[in-house]
């Protein structure tokens, strides 16, 4: 099997999504040889494409996106593949903007059951491009997988 090099770059105001990108990062370590490295944005200068497989971006949502700071990373970085979110509040069919502005509608397929490893998927998909955007929305996913129930704190 071959080798990936990981890197998960986040930004953290009040250390939530921190603590979130450090659980991340010792999971792949447990669960892989992958070579793994965690850096917060602010320590990263970006000259050129970085070496790795696999660039997994933490953010916290201000104002209903990414910070700004994300943003130009993403777009310095390159596509975005994937999204992992809690929850999801676009409905099937609906349009968006993505990051980089391109205009692209979520596609949500049925829960099949029947297929091993099947889940709820969510995709943004774009008219022009033929890239689309995978989100995993974990709120789902573990209920789906792992009947698991979550209720927010102080509830
Ligand atoms: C300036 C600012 C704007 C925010 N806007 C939103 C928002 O629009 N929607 C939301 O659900 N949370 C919003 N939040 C809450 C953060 O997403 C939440 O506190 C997150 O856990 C912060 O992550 P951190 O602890 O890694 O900084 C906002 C927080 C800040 C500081």
């Amino acid at each position: 099997m071959t080798l990936a090099k990981v890197l998960l770059v986040y930004e953290s105001k009040y250390g939530n999504t921190k603590l979130v990108a450090e659980a991340i990062i010792e999971g792949i370590k447990e669960a892989s040889d992958n070579q793994a490295a965690i850096y917060e944005l602010k320590e990263i200068v970006l000259k050129q494409p970085p070496d790795f497989d696999a660039v997994l971006i933490g953010l916290p949502n201000h104002t209903g996106g990414p910070t700004g700071g994300i943003k130009k990373f993403i777009n310095e970085v390159g596509k975005l593949w994937g999204i992992i979110c809690w929850d999801c509040k676009l409905a099937n069919d609906e349009e968006v903007l993505d990051i980089v502005g391109e205009k692209r509608s979520m596609k949500i397929t049925s829960k099949d059951y029947s297929a091993p490893g099947s889940y709820k998927r969510y995709m943004l998909v774009s008219n022009t491009s033929p890239h689309n955007i995978e989100v995993f929305v974990l709120k789902d996913y573990l209920k789906d997988k792992l009947n698991l129930d979550f209720r927010p704190r102080g509830v």
